[in-house]
C-alpha cells in the first residue's frame, strides 16, 4: 500500500476515539496526524501562516526541485501571488477552444484504439496522453504529439521525472538535515530530466521572443515575470528557476487529472446506470447547442459535475496532505480543547480518511454521485472533501483540471459505452512503490463499445 494510504488507516480509530491528534514516531522526528476538522481547517487555513510549507526538500542550485510546490513560504508567496492569474476563470475559459481541439483528437485516437484492441482498451495511457498534450500546449506553449505518438519525448520524460518525485526519504531526511543536503548537491530529479525541461522551456521562451510571439497564455505570464525579476534580489527568476515552475504545472496537472479521468471510467464501467443516465444528461446538453460543446454548456452537466466530484472523494489522488509547523502554536479542536505544536514538526492532513468518514458519507466505499447535490453539498462541512487541499495553498490549477476533465469524460461517454471485462480489476490496487499519490500501475483495461460510427 503506498504509505500516502497507509497513515489514513489510523484516521478511524482517531475519529472512534475522539482523538484530534496521534503522533507516529520517526527516525529524525515524529509526525502528527490530525484527525478533528477544527484542526484540519485551522491548520490549513486560519493559522495557515503557522503552517505555510509542506516541508520537501528543495535544492536552490537544481531547476527542477525549486519549483513552486516545494518552494519555502517566502519565495512560495510572491511567486504564487503573481502566478494565480494565469488559473484565473477568464484565463481558463480563454483555453478552452484549445482543450476542444485536443479532446477531438483524443476521441479519434480512443476510437482507433478500440478497433486495434478488439474492444478492449488499457484507459490510462490514452487519458495520460490527451492531458499531457493538453498541459504542455497550455503551459508550456508547445505541442506534445502524445496522443499521434504513444512513445512521444514528452511522454516519456514526464513519466520519468514523475517516477523520481517518489522519493520520501528525501523529505525525511530534510526536516533536520536539509543544509547538509544541499550543501552535497544531493538532487531529487537526475541531471538529464533537468536539461531536457530547462532545453524544452528555453527553446519555446526563445521562439516567442524571437518571433515577437503573444498567446496571452502561462508561458507569456513568465516571459514578463523574467523581464521584471531577473535582477531582483528578493526573488530573482532565472530562466532555470522559471523552467521549474512550468515542471511543476506539467507533472502536477497531467497525472492528476489522468487519474481521475481512468477511475471515474472505472467507476462508470462498474455501474452501468449512472454512466447511462450521466450519458442521458450529456446527449440533452449536446441536442441543446448544435451537438457542439462549448465553455457555456460544461456548467450544465451537473451530474457529470457530480461523478467526478465523487470519483475525487473515492480515490483523492494525493490521499494524505503534509504542511510543517514554522512556530510554535496552539490548535483548537471541535471538542473545545487545544493543543500546542512545536516549530518544524511535520503535520500530515489525511484526505482519503476524511472523505471515508461514514458520518460525513454514508456508506462511503459505494460510489454515489447523488451526494454531491447542492443541498448536500450546503449541509456538509467544506473540510471535509479535500481533493485539491486548502486554504492558501490550494491546488492552482483547480479550474483548469475540473475543465479538462468534465469535457474529456463528456466527449468520451457521448461516443463510448464502458463495462467491465476480464481484465478488469474487482477493486483497484493503487501501487505501493508510488508513495505519494493514488496510482495504478498496469493501468486499467475496460471494455468498450463504440456508439457513434465517425
Ligand atoms: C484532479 C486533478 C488535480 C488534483 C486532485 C490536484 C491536487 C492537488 C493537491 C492536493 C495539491 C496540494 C494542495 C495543498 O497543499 O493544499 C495541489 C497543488 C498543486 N497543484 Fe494540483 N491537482 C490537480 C490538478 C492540477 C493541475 C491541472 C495543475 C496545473 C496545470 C496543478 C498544479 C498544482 C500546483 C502548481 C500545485 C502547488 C500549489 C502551491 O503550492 O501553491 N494541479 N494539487
Amino acid at each position: 500500500m503506498p504509505c500516502g494510504l497507509a497513515i489514513n488507516e489510523y484516521y478511524p480509530q482517531m475519529y472512534a476515539q475522539q482523538k484530534a491528534f496521534k503522533v507516529i514516531p520517526g527516525l529524525f522526528t515524529s509526525m502528527l496526524v490530525v484527525q478533528d476538522l477544527h484542526a484540519i481547517r485551522d491548520i490549513l487555513i486560519t493559522q495557515f501562516e503557522n503552517f505555510p510549507d509542506r516541508g520537501f526538500y528543495v535544492n536552490h542550485r537544481e531547476a527542477l526541485s525549486a519549483n513552486i510546490t516545494h518552494l519555502d513560504y517566502k519565495l512560495w508567496k510572491p511567486l504564487r501571488q503573481r502566478m494565480s492569474p494565469s488559473f484565473s476563470p477568464a484565463k481558463v475559459r480563454y483555453m478552452f477552444p484549445t482543450l476542444l481541439q485536443v479532446a477531438a483528437e483524443f476521441v479519434t485516437v480512443f476510437r482507433d484504439e478500440c478497433h486495434q484492441q478488439a474492444n478492449i482498451v488499457e484507459i490510462y495511457d490514452l487519458c495520460a496522453r490527451f492531458t499531457t498534450d493538453f498541459i504542455g500546449n497550455v503551459i508550456f506553449g508547445i505541442q506534445c504529439n502524445s496522443l499521434s505518438e504513444p512513445k512521444s519525448e514528452f511522454r516519456i520524460e514526464g513519466d520519468k521525472a514523475f517516477y523520481q518525485l517518489r522519493k520520501p526519504h528525501l523529505d525525511f531526511f530534510a526536516v533536520k538535515f536539509s543544509r547538509i543536503m544541499q550543501f552535497f548537491n544531493i538532487r531529487v530529479f537526475d541531471k538529464r530530466s533537468n536539461e531536457f525541461f530547462i532545453r524544452v522551456f528555453r527553446q519555446s521562451l526563445e521562439h516567442r521572443e524571437k518571433n515577437n510571439l503573444r498567446r496571452n497564455d502561462f508561458m507569456d505570464l513568465l516571459i514578463d515575470l523574467k523581464k521584471q525579476h531577473e535582477n531582483d534580489e528578493e526573488m530573482p527568476l532565472s530562466l532555470e528557476m522559471l523552467a521549474g515552475q512550468v515542471f511543476a504545472f506539467f507533472i502536477g496537472g497531467i497525472e492528476t487529472t489522468s487519474c481521475t479521468m481512468s477511475y471515474a471510467l472505472y467507476e462508470l464501467a462498474k455501474n452501468h446506470q449512472i454512466q447511462d443516465k450521466a450519458r442521458e444528461e450529456i446527449l440533452q446538453v449536446l441536442l441543446k447547442n448544435q451537438q457542439q460543446f462549448n465553455y457555456e454548456c460544461l456548467k450544465d452537466l451537473t451530474y457529470l459535475k457530480a461523478i467526478i466530484q465523487e470519483s475525487l472523494r473515492l480515490y483523492p489522488i494525493v490521499p494524505t496532505m503534509p504542511r510543517i509547523c514554522r512556530r510554535k502554536c496552539t490548535i483548537k479542536t471541535d471538542a473545545k480543547s487545544a493543543v500546542t505544536i512545536k516549530p518544524d514538526t511535520p503535520v500530515l492532513i489525511p484526505i482519503y480518511g476524511v472523505q471515508h468518514n461514514p458520518d460525513f458519507y454514508p456508506q462511503p466505499d459505494r460510489f454515489l454521485p447523488e451526494r454531491f447535490t447542492e443541498e448536500e453539498n450546503a449541509n456538509r462541512d467544506p473540510c471535509t472533501f479535500l481533493a485539491f487541499g486548502g486554504g492558501p495553498k490550494i491546488c492552482i490549477g483547480e479550474l483548469l483540471a475540473r475543465m479538462l476533465i468534465t469535457l474529456g469524460l463528456a466527449m468520451l461517454l457521448s461516443e463510448f459505452r464502458f463495462s467491465m471485462c476480464e481484465r478488469t480489476p474487482q477493486e483497484l490496487a493503487f501501487d505501493p512503490e508510488n508513495m505519494f499519490i493514488l496510482y495504478v500501475k498496469g493501468g486499467i483495461h475496460l471494455k468498450v463499445e463504440i456508439l457513434k460510427k465517425s
